[in-house]
């Protein structure tokens, strides 16, 4: 792997205590980083290197999946790691953290290789940029990247204001969204899946799958990030990028090589032949919904309107669920049911595909049979279940569900952020989020904010610690339809 600089604005909050820094340290425990790796972490605060990378230990002793025993490599590790303070809006501190930078790059015959990775609110993106543009930082005579997280903008025309302002500096192809879903190792899977799998492959397709399923569950509710959460609701939380994302990944054709180019062109045909839901269609197709007081693992919870810095008389989604259909050849009239909601029963990242029951056309006894069920665990455990009917001689010889499960060894799976950093690493953004989904993704989901904001649609209530308003049960129901939970 090439040797590089990499630059961590934001390498004091919360995502770098959590992520980033964990996700570091196992690809250096598991020698994937270059032998002269060096990050600098930027932040407004006045710390000494000393001060910092003790803050950086105690993130990898409470973060790490490796376990963090070996002294000698932590030291090892931390030296790899400096601090500089910075404004982000001071261009002479840029000229400051240029000097740095080139300085090392000289003393150690390094090229000029530089990751800016971008772990600070989205407001800042924009001013960032322009600044490593003026200080001359994002000329180099290497390789530049920019890794940038969710959110990319607050609705469509944001999102093309902030890209335009990134593209000033960087080319597309330098540019890593991360999408964390993306790096979870089961929706990576799920191209593997159909292509290494003839049978799946057969399978997959409107002929045989009755409806899609794909939830994202949680139980948490918005912790202590009202002040971002009341402004973007589950719709841009989660399901503008996640939930969109996923579907793209388990809808999309194979593609002949596992390229960003390729797996990005079949990602877009997907959004392309997601048909278009129209301002009036909003109300019939989605359902929207906030949590209320309720229990928790036998905990009594807060509502939503009483967790602090939500506004009172918010209005803010905390759950949505929406049924889609791709008219395309493989997937017309199969429709997509996706939900995605706080404080919910069970946090539960899952897709349930439900095939088609043929047997009303063969039934040979009045028996009817459970529809076959193939569910794939995102997380938090990862898994796959194949349900399928069998006679059993038990019971005078009834059909029912058997199940064929895989479960995976979580301990020695890599996390999101390891997979994900590594890749940006080496260039590689198969598994990054890019523009034109992410454009595609506002531009379909931006009617359903329009109504939301319109006050279109009713907001309907769902106690914490429940499966969600009822209204989102009927909207499987009128197509015969129903969620599967827990199967
Ligand atoms: C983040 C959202 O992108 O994903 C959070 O901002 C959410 O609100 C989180 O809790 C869920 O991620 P995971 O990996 O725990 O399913």
């Amino acid at each position: 792997m090439d040797a590089m600089t990499f630059v961590l604005f934001g390498a004091t909050g919360d995502l770098a205590k959590r992520k980033i820094f964990p996700a570091i340290y196992n690809l250096y425990v598991d020698r994937k980083l270059p032998e002269s790796f060096q990050l600098i972490g930027l932040g407004r605060r006045k710390l000494t290197e000393a001060e910092f990378r003790e803050q950086v230990a105690q993130s990898l002793r409470a973060f790490s999946r490796r376990p963090v025993t070996d002294e000698a490599a932590v030291r090892d590790f931390l030296e790899r790691i400096g601090y500089s303070e910075l404004n982000v809006n001071e261009l002479s501190d840029y000229a400051k953290l240029a000097g740095r930078i080139e300085e090392r790059e000289q003393r150690f015959t390094l090229p000029e290789n530089r990751v800016f990775y971008m772990s600070v609110a989205p407001e800042l993106f924009g001013s960032i940029v322009a600044n490593l543009q003026e200080s001359g930082l994002s000329r180099v005579s290497g390789w530049k990247r920019l890794v940038i997280e969710k959110p990319f903008g607050h609705d469509l025309e944001s999102a093309r204001a902030l890209n335009a302002s990134l593209a000033q500096a960087f080319e597309e192809k330098e540019i890593f969204r991360i999408d964390h879903y993306l790096g979870k190792p089961m929706v990576q899977n799920l191209e593997v899946f159909e292509y290494s799998n003839p049978v799946l492959q057969a399978l997959w397709r409107n002929r045989y799958v009755a409806n899609v399923q794909i939830t994202a569950a949680e139980t948490v509710g918005v912790e202590s990030r009202a002040g971002y959460y009341d402004h973007s609701g589950a719709v841009r939380d989660m399901f503008q990028n996640h939930m969109l994302q996923m579907l793209m990944m388990l809808a999309m054709q194979l593609p002949k090589h596992s390229t960003a180019e390729e797996v990005g062109f079949k990602k877009r045909k997907v959004m392309e032949a997601l048909r278009t839901l129209n301002r009036e269609d909003v109300a019939a197709n989605v359902v929207r919904g906030q949590y209320t007081a309720g229990h928790i693992g036998g905990k009594p919870v807060a509502g939503y309107a009483e967790e602090p810095g939500v506004n009172p008389g918010s209005t803010t989604d905390t759950y949505i669920a929406a049924r889609l259909w791709i008219d395309d050849y493989f997937w017309s009239e199969v429709p997509f049911y996706i939900r995605t909601g706080k404080r919910m029963a069970a946090k539960s990242t899952r897709i349930v595909i439900e095939f088609k029951d043929p047997s009303d056309k063969f039934s040979r006894t009045n028996e009817t049979t459970a529809p076959n069920l193939l569910t794939i665990d995102i997380g938090p455990e990862a898994g796959m279940t194949f349900r399928l009917n069998m006679k059993n001689p038990l019971k005078n010889g009834k059909i029912e569900p058997v199940q064929i499960q895989f479960d995976a060894d979580e301990k020695n799976v890599p996390e999101a952020y390891e997979t994900l950093i590594a890749d940006m690493m080496r260039g590689d953004s198969t598994f990054f989020a890019h523009w034109d989904e992410v454009e595609l993704a506002w531009q379909w989901v931006q009617p359903i904010l329009n109504a939301f904001e319109g006050g279109e649609l009713p907001l309907h209530t769902y106690s914490a610690g429940s499966n969600g308003p009822e209204a989102a049960d009927r909207l499987l129901e009128q197509d015969g339809f129903h969620w599967w939970h827990d199967e």
